[in-house]
């Protein structure tokens, strides 16, 4: 049985264009992001360190507000927030989706205007739902029936002549994209939205439509994410627009809004090919400019929600190997590098068996590259960063390796894992360094400890 799988080989470049941000460079071995040496950086700031390109960030922020555009594109920010770069996303002309108060807050310290702010979640409590409403968010996305409930209650309790509250209803199209299965959003057997089959999407609508001083804006979908091919979105778009159409025969009128949610995969290794943003861009909006006049209705303000494809390639985290050793198995041998950070820096290899791609980062070496495996330091066998990638085989405790790709789903996701506090996010721009998201401390973590 081969110890790798077939897109890698010795020969694969590790530092491939299309994975690492674009200001990085390699002169003499050594990375540079945003015109700063690696080395100089964790010198100053420590492992593990996650890198943000700044100018990185912006250009697939801007790049996607073109290739979409007239259509709204809400960067997601559960791929990761901080306030500044809630503040990047809305100077670059997004707006910003948020799936919980913590998101909400960021965003809204970042400068984030209400209006450009849409709210998401499974399960939105009252408080949850009161807060948004407070800070005059531009849309809810309603997931369910008892929110149905919270909301109709808090409309119904505020004083007369406040705004209408602006809905879109989460619709469960029942498509499968080809991705994994913890990120299926849109088939009927998970948690979220309202199923279309049934009629329960088309009830909420109806339902929604009743209320006073909840204003119905039209309809929602998130499919999946981590997805390179179009064909699933196109299948959502006919669904959702004959939703649409089937609301305009009941209710007289045709709702205004739609929105496609994120899901744009990313290259981690040579073996991912994701579309660009222009490409991706242009077939949706095909698919809906000849879904909606096949029914017959007028194309409505449409909106994405990317995250990943604007913040994933933006990041570079970065470790310190501390252990190197050897084992022989039948077919060749594997070497494990074990670095200072692992699963709770990075769950998605143990959640979602990720690849990621691995390079030498703090010098240059001949040495005849050999199979190797990036591990953690936390207790388990599970503890994989980078299950599978060619290794210089002279790396040794004490250098430095980088792992592209590193922006989404990282820091957002990481945990504090045998008490391991978490790496800081530092921005990096024209040779300067910033630091959005400061490291933890045992102290931060002695300081939850209060039963003593
Ligand atoms: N909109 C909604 C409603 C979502 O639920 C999501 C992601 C997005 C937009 C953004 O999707 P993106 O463009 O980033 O794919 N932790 C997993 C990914 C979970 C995605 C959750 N929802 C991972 O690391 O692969």
């Amino acid at each position: 049985m081969s110890l790798h799988p077939d897109w890698l080989s010795p020969d694969t470049d590790a530092f491939v264009p299309g994975i690492w941000p674009s200001t990085a460079a390699r002169p003499s071995g050594v990375l540079t992001i945003g015109g700063m040496d690696v080395r100089a950086l964790v010198e100053k700031y420590g492992t593990p360190l996650y890198l943000l390109d700044e100018a990185d960030f912006r250009a697939r922020a801007e790049a996607y507000r073109a290739a979409f555009a007239p259509w709204q594109v809400y960067y997601a920010g559960k791929a990761f927030l901080c306030s500044a770069v809630a503040r990047w996303a809305a100077e670059c002309g997004l707006g910003v989706d948020v799936c919980s108060p913590g998101e909400l807050a960021l965003a809204l310290r970042g400068g984030v205007p209400g209006a450009s702010i849409g709210c998401h979640g499974n399960n939105k409590s009252a408080d949850e739902l009161r807060a948004a409403i407070d800070a005059g968010v531009g849309r809810i996305i309603v997931d369910a029936e008892d929110e149905i409930d919270r909301l109709e209650a808090i409309v119904a309790s505020r004083p007369d002549g406040s705004p209408d509250v602006p809905v879109l209803v989460r619709v469960t199209p029942d498509v499968e994209p080809h991705i994994h299965a913890a990120v299926q959003t849109a088939v009927i057997d998970q948690k979220f939205g309202f199923a279309l089959d049934g009629g329960a999407a088309a009830a909420a609508l109806a339902r929604l439509e009743a209320i006073p001083g909840l204003q119905l804006m039209g309809v929602h979908c998130h499919i999946g994410s981590q997805i390179m091919e179009t064909d699933a979105y196109e299948l959502a778009i006919e669904r959702l627009v004959g939703l649409l159409a089937g609301f305009r025969d009941t209710a007289g009128r045709e709702l205004p809004m739609c929105d496609l949610g994120g899901g744009v995969g990313i290259a981690y290794t040579a073996a991912d090919h994701p579309p660009s943003p222009a490409d991706f861009a242009r077939r949706l909006q095909d698919a809906v400019g000849r879904s909606c006049r096949q029914a017959g209705i007028a194309v409505p303000a449409m909106s994405v929600e990317p995250g990943r494809a604007i913040v994933g390639p933006a990041g570079v985290s970065v470790y310190t190997v501390g252990i190197v050793k050897t084992v022989q198995l039948d077919g060749g041998t594997r070497t494990y590098v074990a670095v200072d950070g692992g699963m709770s820096d990075n769950p998605r290899p143990a959640l979602y068996q990720a690849e990621y791609s691995a390079l030498l980062a703090n010098r240059a070496s001949t040495s005849a590259p050999v199979l190797a495996r990036v591990v953690g330091k936390h207790c388990e066998t599970g503890d994989i960063l980078v299950p599978h990638t060619y290794l210089p085989g002279d790396i040794r405790p004490g250098d430095l390796i980088a792992v592209p790709a590193s922006g989404a789903y990282q820091r957002s996701m990481a945990g504090n894992y045998n008490e391991t506090p978490r790496p800081p996010v530092v921005a990096v721009r024209d040779g300067v360094a910033q630091v959005l998201v400061r490291r933890e401390t045992i102290d931060d973590l002695l300081g939850l400890d209060v039963g003593r």
